[in-house]
Formats: C-alpha cells, sequence, structure tokens
C-alpha cells in the first residue's frame, strides 16, 4: 500500500516537471553528445536511459548509442504509440543519426514521408495503409529491411520503392495487393528476402506469361522468397538461379514443375492434392529440406514422387493426417545402385495415418538417424520388424496394434517381439480349443476302430494237433487176417 502511494507520487511529480519542462523547451534540444538534435518524435531533454518511458506518452522511446565508430546511432521506438496521420508534418526529417525507427501497431492510413540519411531499418506494419506513393522512400536511400506488413496494400506501382537500392529484406505479407506493376523490385538490386504471403496474388500469376524474376524485375540474387497462403495455382520461378529457399505452402498448386535447380529448401505444406505424383515435383539436385506439412487430403506418396531428390535429407509429412500409404519405390525403383542414393536423415511422420512401411525403404533410410512417428497408427508386426533392425536410428512413436503391443514405444520393443498373428479373440481361442478336443475324440475312436479291426475274433480257437486229437494223424495198418 504504502509502496504504491511512493509510486503515484514519484508519477505525478514526473509529470508535473515534464510538463514545466514542455512550456519552454523547443524541440531542438541538447543530445548528450553536445550535437543539436532537432526532433518531435525524441524526447532528448531527460537523460536517455530514462526509467520514466511511458507507452502511450507522445513521445517515442529513443536509445542512443555509441557506434563502433565512435558515432552515435539512434534507434527508435513507437510501437503501439496511438501515432495518427497528423503526428507528421509534410516531410520528417529524422533525428541525426536514426538506424531504426519502429512506427508498427500505429492508426497510420498514409505513408509518412522520411528523411534520414542513416536510417537502415524500417517497419511500418501493423497499420491501415492503402497505397505506397510514388518514390516515397526517396530520403531513406540505406534502408536495408522495411517492414510493409499486415496493412491494407492493394498494389505496388513500379516507383513506389524507387531509390531504395540497398534494400536486402522486404516484408509485404498480410496485405490486399492483387496486382504487381512491372518491375516494381527491379531498383532493389540487393533484395535477398521478399515476402509477398498472404496476399491474393493467384490471379495475377495465373495471368502472366513470364516468371515471377522477368515480370517484377526482381534481381536473381534474391536468396529467400516466401509466397504462403496467395492462391496461387502455379508459378514459375525458373530464372531465379540464386534462390534456396522457397515457402509457398497454403496455395492451390496443382504441380510445381519450374523451380529453380539449386533449391535448397522448399515448402509446400498445405497444398490440397490427394496424391502426390512422380510429375508434382521436378528434380532438384541441391534439396535438402522438404516440407509437406498438414497437407489436408494427401492420401498417397506414389512411386517416384521423390524420385531426382539425391540430397533430400529431411522430409516433414507432419499432420498430414490422411496419409496412409508411401510407395515401396517412392525414392525410386533401385535407390542403392541408383546414383540418386538418398541421403534421408530426418523423417518426421506425427501425425500421419501411416501403420506400415514397406522393407524396400530400407535401401532409402539407410542413413536416417531420426524417425518421428507419434500420433501415427503403428501396426508393430513382423512387417516392421526391419525398421525396429535399422542400427543408429532414433525413433518416436507408439504401437497401436497388435493388442499385445498396444501403447509400447516403438523403440522399446525387442525385435522378435515383432511378430504375425492371426488376431486372437477369446471366442477364437474357445473354438479352436473345441476343435482340437473334438480331433482327439476323433483320433481315438478311429485308433479304437482300427484295433479293433486287427485283432481276432474271440470265438476262433486255432488247437494244435496231438496225440489225443481227434484230427491226429491215423496210421492204418494192413489187415493181418487178410494176410494170414
Ligand atoms: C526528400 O527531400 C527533399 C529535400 O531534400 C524534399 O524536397 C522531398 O520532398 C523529400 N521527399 C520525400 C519523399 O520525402
Ligand atoms: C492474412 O491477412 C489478413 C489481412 O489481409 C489477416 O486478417 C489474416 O489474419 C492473415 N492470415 C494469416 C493466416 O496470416
Ligand atoms: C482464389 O482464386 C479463385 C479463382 O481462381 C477465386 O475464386 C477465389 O476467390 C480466390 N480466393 C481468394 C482468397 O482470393
Ligand atoms: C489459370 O489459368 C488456367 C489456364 O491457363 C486456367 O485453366 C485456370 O482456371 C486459371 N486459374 C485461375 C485461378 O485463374
Ligand atoms: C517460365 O519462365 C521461363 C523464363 O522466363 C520461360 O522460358 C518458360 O517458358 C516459362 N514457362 C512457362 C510454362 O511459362
Ligand atoms: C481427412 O481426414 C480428416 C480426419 O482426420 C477427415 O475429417 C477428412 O474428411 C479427410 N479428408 C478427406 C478428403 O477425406
Ligand atoms: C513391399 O514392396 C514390394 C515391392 O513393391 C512388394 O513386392 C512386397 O509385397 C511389399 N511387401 C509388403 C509386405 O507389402
Amino acid at each position: 500500500m504504502k509502496r504504491i502511494l511512493l509510486l503515484s507520487v514519484l508519477l505525478v511529480y514526473v509529470q508535473v516537471l515534464r510538463a514545466q519542462e514542455e512550456n519552454f523547451v523547443d524541440p531542438g534540444t541538447d543530445a548528450p553528445n553536445g550535437r543539436v538534435i532537432v526532433s518531435h518524435i525524441c524526447y532528448f531533454k531527460k537523460p536517455l536511459q530514462d526509467p520514466t518511458d511511458v507507452d502511450g506518452d507522445q513521445y517515442c522511446d529513443c536509445d542512443v548509442v555509441n557506434s563502433p565508430m565512435g558515432l552515435p546511432e539512434i534507434k527508435i521506438d513507437c510501437r503501439r504509440n496511438q501515432l495518427s496521420d497528423d503526428f507528421w508534418q509534410e516531410y520528417e526529417q529524422l533525428p541525426q543519426g536514426t538506424i531504426r525507427l519502429d512506427l508498427s501497431h500505429n492508426g497510420l492510413t498514409l505513408m509518412p514521408r522520411l528523411s534520414g540519411e542513416k536510417l537502415r531499418y524500417l517497419n511500418i506494419g501493423h497499420n491501415q495503409i492503402t497505397t505506397i506513393p510514388d518514390k516515397v522512400f526517396a530520403n531513406v536511400t540505406q534502408l536495408k529491411e522495411l517492414d510493409l506488413s499486415s496493412n491494407r496494400i492493394e498494389t505496388l506501382t513500379t516507383d513506389a520503392l524507387a531509390g531504395l537500392s540497398y534494400l536486402e529484406r522486404i516484408d509485404l505479407s498480410d496485405n490486399q495487393i492483387r496486382s504487381i506493376e512491372v518491375n516494381a523490385f527491379s531498383n532493389a538490386l540487393h533484395l535477398r528476402q521478399l515476402i509477398l504471403s498472404n496476399n491474393s496474388l493467384g490471379t495475377f500469376f495465373n495471368r502472366t506469361e513470364a516468371d515471377l524474376y522477368l515480370r517484377l524485375g526482381v534481381t536473381n540474387r534474391l536468396v529467400i522468397l516466401e509466397m504462403e497462403r496467395c492462391n496461387l495455382t502455379d508459378i514459375n520461378l525458373s530464372s531465379g538461379v540464386g534462390l534456396e529457399r522457397a515457402l509457398l505452402g497454403y496455395n492451390r498448386l496443382q504441380q510445381l514443375t519450374k523451380l529453380p535447380k539449386q533449391l535448397a529448401l522448399l515448402d509446400i505444406s498445405g497444398t490440397p492434392i490427394r496424391s502426390l505424383s512422380a510429375k508434382f515435383l521436378p528434380h532438384l539436385l541441391h534439396l535438402k529440406t522438404l516440407l509437406l506439412q498438414d497437407m489436408p487430403i494427401l492420401y498417397t506418396l506414389e512411386e517416384y514422387a521423390l524420385y531426382g531428390l539425391p540430397r533430400l535429407t529431411m522430409l516433414t509429412l507432419q499432420g498430414s493426417r490422411n496419409l496412409s500409404t508411401i510407395h515401396p519405390h517412392v525414392f525410386g525403383l533401385n535407390v542403392a545402385r541408383d546414383e540418386t542414393a538418398t541421403k534421408l536423415e530426418q523423417l518426421v511422420l506425427t501425425g500421419t495415418n501411416i501403420r506400415t512401411l514397406n522393407s524396400t525403404l530400407k535401401l532409402a533410410f539407410e542413413k536416417l538417424s531420426l524417425l518421428d512417428m507419434r500420433g501415427a497408427p503403428l501396426r508393430c508386426d513382423c512387417q516392421l520388424r526391419w525398421l525396429r533392425e535399422l542400427p543408429n536410428l532414433k525413433t518416436h512413436g507408439l504401437c497401436v496394434k497388435p493388442n499385445a503391443l498396444r501403447g509400447k514405444a516403438f523403440g522399446m520393443i525387442e525385435s522378435q517381439q515383432f511378430q504375425c498373428r492371426a488376431e486372437q479373440f477369446w471366442i477364437y481361442t474357445v473354438f479352436n480349443v473345441l476343435l482340437a478336443i473334438l480331433l482327439i475324440v476323433l483320433l481315438s475312436i478311429g485308433i479304437f476302430l482300427i484295433v479293433r479291426a486287427i485283432r481276432p475274433k474271440p470265438h476262433v480257437q486255432l488247437r494244435t494237433v496231438g496225440a489225443s486229437s481227434p484230427y491226429a494223424r491215423v496210421t492204418i495198418e494192413p489187415n493181418r487176417a487178410e494176410v494170414l
């Protein structure tokens, strides 16, 4: 209670002080280094590490630091300052030495005209800006990073980015851009990262014959392209010889045959295809990471679907819930002998509907060190034993079948426990027992009958022929009387 009281007294005191100062201090004041800084953005009268910086006051937070060369550099943070368009004069001279300016999360509807010869980073994201006037960045030519995300920009004209020849990264995501004029990016000779995600560009890129590079004037130095959620059906990136990462997820892509050859990462998550066929992806000799996450209706990876990706080390299908079949020859027919022997090291099948994997895949899994199958309904029978026996493989995932192994961690089961047996319900067991008893009974009867058939009948008696027997040989002596 005491502390809160003290704090509020302090706050009131500070505010009174400020009010007093503002009455007679003009915007031009001395910075700590003695240089005069004219600005209505920063409040340089108080010490710059001023702990009374409060969100929502009329000034932005301005930090002065010394650059490695000894010159003062100013970083201005105007986030969530409730700035509106009338805050800006016709044209705003930033304090000398300003290298960063963050104007995000304000209510701006017009692009402020800024001037600052050192400005390298500018964030105007999360405002309500609808247009970028031509040459509006003409006096901030050293800009390297420009963030215009989450505005309401509808189109990008040829001259909108004029003068930004050092620009390396531009974020235009979450706008309503439907068209981009020819060569809109041709001044940005050093552009490395272009973010256009979540704009409705599908119709625009469907219409255009030439590829993105020729059409927009994007330099082939571009390394990262992000175009997720753009309603794309197809895109031609074949001129992008420098492109290494292409994030093209959550579009309506039906094919992707026009990708540059040296791509290292490709993200086509969320693509609504039922079956990944051999035709879908081109051969990408440098591709290392392939992301096929959250594919809503993907059921099968067909034969040769992942053929021609010899450097693929990481493949994730996480969350592709309907995926149940991976073809034994998904990496090609004869992986081991082939020049395209895969180097797959990580395979993520979490949340898929995969029950088993054909042992032919063994050839492709030789270098596999991590297999994540959490949430997949694994059938841990003899058909999956080969997987358990792979050396150096770390697995995550639980068996769902057979019942005896239900809930056991795949990696903790001994390989001889992976057995194929007919499912044994108790009725089945009882039936088996009855059958066995019946068999024994029948067998006994059979044996009894056989024995009975062989045994001699009890009334048949063989008698030995003895001297007293009536059947004994009779010697009839000659009648002596006749002789006499
Ligand atoms: C750039 O600065 C010049 C003065 O040096 C000014 O006339 C012009 O309007 C400025 N342009 C923008 C876009 O701020
Ligand atoms: C896409 O952009 C719109 C604004 O244009 C925004 O409301 C929406 O949240 C964004 N969607 C995603 C997934 O970022
Ligand atoms: C995507 O494109 C189709 C036509 O190709 C269109 O009907 C649909 O409205 C578009 N979706 C969005 C979000 O722009
Ligand atoms: C794109 O163009 C193809 C023909 O080139 C057409 O069949 C398809 O409907 C078009 N899609 C959209 C979204 O305009
Ligand atoms: C893709 O772009 C390249 C280079 O501009 C071009 O040669 C090729 O014909 C294009 N392909 C398609 C299908 O538009
Ligand atoms: C994909 O699976 C989900 C359940 O995981 C189901 O709701 C959905 O209907 C399936 N999609 C198709 C196209 O069958
Ligand atoms: C695995 O794939 C091979 C080759 O397609 C096939 O001959 C074999 O029957 C499959 N094995 C199982 C258990 O499905």
